[in-house]
């Protein structure tokens, strides 16, 4: 059974319909990509998944239950968690509070006004482990470069121990070494046991990583399938990369 399905999933924001009848399933344990040029309307797609904008059509099912009129925090205590294309957290609040808070929104009976369980905060410190912050966990979030960052929007979903993890361009505004080190940390996120829905414009991150890739264009499904396939067909090599870009030995763009 997958543990997502999307069936003719429509978002318009008036009359501008950004996905438009989207059907994928994603299987539980899959790395899978979605990618597609600025504006296919990918996080738009992620917004209805996630509940923070909802889909005006369609069905999306986790873990076989309808969840497309579920609120944000409601999905997230499914066990669907998300991070954004921007990094957001706390600035003026340590790395640690940033994921005992973030981690208690997606928690079940959790008041973070109050107090955090020892399971929540067993979970915080271990989430920063996995994530590599153990060592910085009083550091101010806002004093925290680029990479680090990342690491910590990773570390506060998985603070919520989801089984299914939505990442909006984790490879975004990472140089070739640090983009080396978030496939290790996403191949170690995987391992957890934890599947990856992930849109991303990095097609070496995307190779590396995805067992499937998703292409959309102007919120069309362009193709599904292995990466050895799509980033070799002809539409989607026209569609994403507009045709102009050198193309290097794996029919991906030299320099992506
Ligand atoms: N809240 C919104 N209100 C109105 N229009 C929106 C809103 N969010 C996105 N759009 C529009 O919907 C379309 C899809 O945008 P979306 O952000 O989903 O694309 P994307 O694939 O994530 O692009 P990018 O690769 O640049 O992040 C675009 O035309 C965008 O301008
Ligand atoms: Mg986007």
């Amino acid at each position: 059974m997958p543990i997502l399905e999307c069936q003719k999933v429509s978002k318009a924001y008036g009359g501008l319909l950004a996905v438009s009848e989207l059907s994928f399933t994603v299987e539980p344990g899959e790395v899978y990509a979605i990618v597609g040029p600025n504006g296919a309307g990918k996080t738009s797609l992620f917004d209805c998944i996630s509940g923070v904008n909802p889909a005006t059509g369609g069905v999306i099912k986790f873990k076989d239950r309808e969840i497309q009129h579920l609120r944000a925090h409601q999905i997230s205590r499914l066990g669907l968690a998300r991070t954004f294309q921007t990094t957001v957290a706390f600035d003026s609040q340590t790395v640690l509070t940033n994921v005992l808070v973030g981690g208690s929104f997606g928690r079940d009976g959790e008041n973070p006004a109050l107090r955090f369980t020892s399971q929540a905060q067993d979970d915080a410190l271990d989430a920063l482990a996995l994530c590599g912050l153990g060592n910085q966990q009083r550091t101010l979030a806002g004093q925290l470069p680029v990479l680090a960052r990342k690491r910590l929007m990773l570390a506060t979903a998985l603070a919520m121990r989801p089984q299914m993890l939505l990442l909006d361009e984790p490879f975004g505004g990472l140089n070739p070494a640090e983009r080396a080190q978030m496939i290790e940390l996403i191949r170690i996120v995987t391992r957890t046991g934890v599947t990856i829905l992930m849109i991303e414009h990095v097609m070496k991150a995307v190779q590396a990583l995805a067992d499937r890739i998703l292409v959309i264009h102007h919120g069309q499904q362009i193709t599904i399938g292995p990466p050895s396939k799509v980033l070799r067909d002809r539409r989607v090599i026209e569609v994403y990369l507009g045709n102009v870009a050198p193309m290097g030995p794996e029919g991906v763009p030299a320099d992506a």
